[in-house]
């Protein structure tokens, strides 16, 4: 796919999914194919802004149980330049209230003719039984500290943007590691695609046992900061914690916010990412946020290239079904 109409053709071949769950079920191809459909839309967009409306007469609706500003609103802006219409969902004014099911409200929301739902929940594998009940496709925008795949897909997005390559640069992932969805989602993508990802925090929040996963863990940021190409602040999800997991938090910055001072001690390319909501002064000072090598707005941006390519690939033409004397075969969604 190179051409600027891309987006008038059939979704490809290689893409078979009718929802995007996680990132750890898609293939190294498969996420190449994620982000360079976003690079086309970037570019088919003037960096996100204009509209195409190929998704025109089609629905997304918002299905959010837990608070959200940037993927909340950059789904909805990315369906609204691809020409979608979008409803909201809002839980507390709903007939949750009244005793409806989760699975209820969704499978109704699918009988007044909608064609994705981008669901956020504070209990892992939400979208995945959802995925289970409805014919429409399912989105996820993170599930507890289960995943949360369109970020996962704009962080990488954004390095590779920025370097050209992902294979062969080293990524640490810096923070709660034991509580995030964008650190499951960003250690799959990243090592699918040839990255050395190093994990980095207190040991009550880094487990040794990631090492299984293929990654290095270390607790030492000091000692790992000479050999990263890009640190990704991660925050601390106190929302998600029943004890503290440190004594204090002037103790957890000292030991692993970014600060000037380290920043100084770095590469002087090295690149910093946030997936954001950030907390100035626990996981990164103020100077660090808001330096020429702070990406964490870019990132926001290319959220909603990653997030137009996601309801494309998803909610898209599909070619028809060849049909051979074995039977039909080619458009299937799984
Ligand atoms: N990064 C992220 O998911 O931000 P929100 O919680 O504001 O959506």
């Amino acid at each position: 796919m190179t051409s600027d109409s891309f987006y008038r053709e059939p979704v490809p071949a290689e893409w078979a999914h009718r929802h995007l769950l996680d990132l750890e079920r898609l293939t190294p191809d498969e996420i190449r194919l994620l982000l360079d459909t976003a690079t086309l839309f970037k570019e088919a967009t003037g960096g996100c802004r204009r509209k195409l409306g190929v998704l025109s007469g089609f629905t997304v609706v918002n299905l959010f149980f837990e608070n959200s500003t940037r993927t909340r609103v950059s789904f909805a802006l990315a369906a609204r330049r691809l020409g979608a219409d979008t409803v909201d969902f809002t839980t507390s004014s709903s007939s949750l209230s009244k005793g409806e099911s989760f699975i209820d409200t969704a499978r109704n929301l699918e009988a007044m003719g909608i064609d994705a739902v981008v669901v956020r929940h504070s209990t892992p594998g939400t979208p995945h039984l959802l995925a289970q009940h409805l014919q429409v496709g399912v989105i996820n925008a993170g599930d507890g500290p289960h995943e949360h795949p369109t970020q996962g897909l704009l962080d990488i997005f954004s390095i590779r943007e920025r370097l050209g390559r992902i294979e062969g640069t080293t990524v640490a992932l810096v923070g709660d590691i034991a509580h995030s969805r964008t650190a499951r989602s960003n250690i799959w993508g990243l090592t699918k695609l040839g990255a050395r990802v190093i994990l980095c925090g207190p040991p009550t929040l880094v487990s040794d046992r990631w090492k299984e996963c293929g990654v290095e863990v270390s607790h030492d940021l000091d000692a790992i900061l000479p050999r990263c190409d890009v640190v990704n602040l991660l925050r601390i999800q106190f929302e998600r914690q029943s004890t503290r997991p440190f004594p204090s938090v002037q103790e957890y910055a000292h030991l692993y916010a970014m600060t000037g001072e380290r920043l100084r001690q770095a590469r002087d390319d090295l690149l910093i990412l946030a997936p954001g909501p950030i907390n100035r002064g626990v996981e990164v000072t103020a100077e660090v946020a808001d330096c020429s090598r702070s990406l964490i707005l870019d990132q926001v941006t290319n959220g909603l290239a990653v997030r137009m390519a996601v309801l494309w690939l998803i909610c898209g033409p599909r070619a028809a079904p060849t049909t051979t004397p074995l039977g039909s075969h080619g458009g299937r969604l799984v």
